[in-house]
C-alpha cells in the first residue's frame, strides 16, 4: 500500500495496531507485538501514545517483543534500543513493564544461545506475534537479519554488516564506536507472526525497497524472503514507492 507520505501512513499502521490491541480486549485476550526501532516507527508510536493519552487506548493487555539490540549494549546507554524503546512509546503508556521483553545486550558470550533460545519460548508461551512491526535497513536486513541469513534462522547472536554500521555511525559519534555484533530474531521467528507489516518511507529506502518486492529471492537482501509470505505488507510513502 503507497500513501501520500509517512505521516498519513504512520496513522494507519497506528489506527491497524490500535484495533488489535481493542479487538483482543473485547475477547478479553493479549495482544502480542513484535516492536521495531529505527526512525521509521517513531510516528506511529507518537499515534499510539497520542491514541493512549486522548482516547483512552489502554496497552494492559499487550505483550512486546522487540526484534533487536545491538550486543554487547547496556540498557542505559544512549544508543540501546531498550531506551529507545522507553523514550518513544513504554514510557508514555500503561504497558505493564513485565510484559515487556527486548533482547539482552549485556550477557556473557556463554550465555547467548540459551538466552535467545528461550525468547523464542517466551514468544510462543504467549501464543505468538499477533503483528510484527518491520523497517528495513538498506542492506535490506529485517531487524538484523543482514545478508546472509537463513529464512528459517532463529533468535541469534550476528555480526553486523559495514553498511549497517555506517548508518549507524551518526548516533554512535563515528562507526569505529557501533557496536559488530547484536542479537536478533531471526527471519524464521519474523515469519511465524500473524501478520507483518514492513514500513518504509524517503527516497534513501527507494532502491532496496525495489530489491525486496520485485528482485529475485535471495539471501543478499534478506527482505526478498518476505515475498514467500501471504501474511506480509508492505506499508509505503510514494517516495520509498518511487523505483517500483
Ligand atoms: C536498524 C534496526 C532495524 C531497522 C533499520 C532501519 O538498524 N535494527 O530494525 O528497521 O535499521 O532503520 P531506520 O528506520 O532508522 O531507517
Amino acid at each position: 500500500k503507497v500513501y501520500e507520505d509517512e505521516h498519513i501512513a504512520s496513522k494507519k499502521v497506528a489506527k491497524r495496531i490500535a484495533d488489535l490491541i481493542r479487538r483482543k480486549q473485547d475477547k478479553h485476550e493479549n495482544a502480542v507485538l513484535g516492536l521495531a526501532t529505527g526512525a521509521t516507527p517513531v510516528e506511529v508510536y507518537d499515534e499510539l501514545i497520542r491514541m493512549h493519552k486522548e482516547e483512552g487506548l489502554s496497552f494492559k493487555n499487550v505483550i512486546t517483543f522487540n526484534l533487536d539490540e545491538y550486543y554487547p549494549m547496556q540498557p542505559d546507554a544512549k544508543q540501546s534500543y531498550v531506551k529507545f524503546m522507553d523514550e518513544n512509546l513504554f514510557n508514555h503508556i500503561d504497558i505493564k513493564r513485565e510484559n515487556i521483553h527486548i533482547p539482552d545486550g549485556t550477557l556473557a558470550k556463554e550465555d547467548i544461545t540459551d538466552y535467545c533460545l528461550s525468547y523464542e519460548n517466551q514468544i510462543g508461551a504467549v501464543g505468538g506475534l499477533d503483528l510484527q512491526l518491520l523497517g528495513i535497513g538498506r542492506t535490506g536486513h529485517i531487524g538484523f537479519n543482514e545478508p546472509g541469513s537463513a529464512p528459517n534462522s532463529g533468535t541469534r547472536l550476528v555480526t553486523l554488516d559495514d553498511l549497517t554500521r555506517r548508518d549507524a555511525s551518526r548516533d554512535f559519534g563515528g562507526k569505529e564506536n557501533v557496536p559488530t555484533k547484536a542479537i536478533t530474531m531471526g527471519i524464521g521467528t519474523i515469519f511465524k507472526a500473524k501478520e507483518i507489516i514492513l514500513m518504509a518511507w524517503s527516497k534513501k529506502k527507494a532502491p532496496i525497497i525495489k530489491k525486496a518486492v520485485e528482485g529475485e529471492m535471495s539471501g543478499n537482501v534478506p527482505a526478498t524472503y518476505l515475498q514467500l509470505s501471504d501474511n506480509v505488507e508492505f506499508i509505503l510513502d510514494e517516495d520509498a514507492a518511487s523505483e517500483l
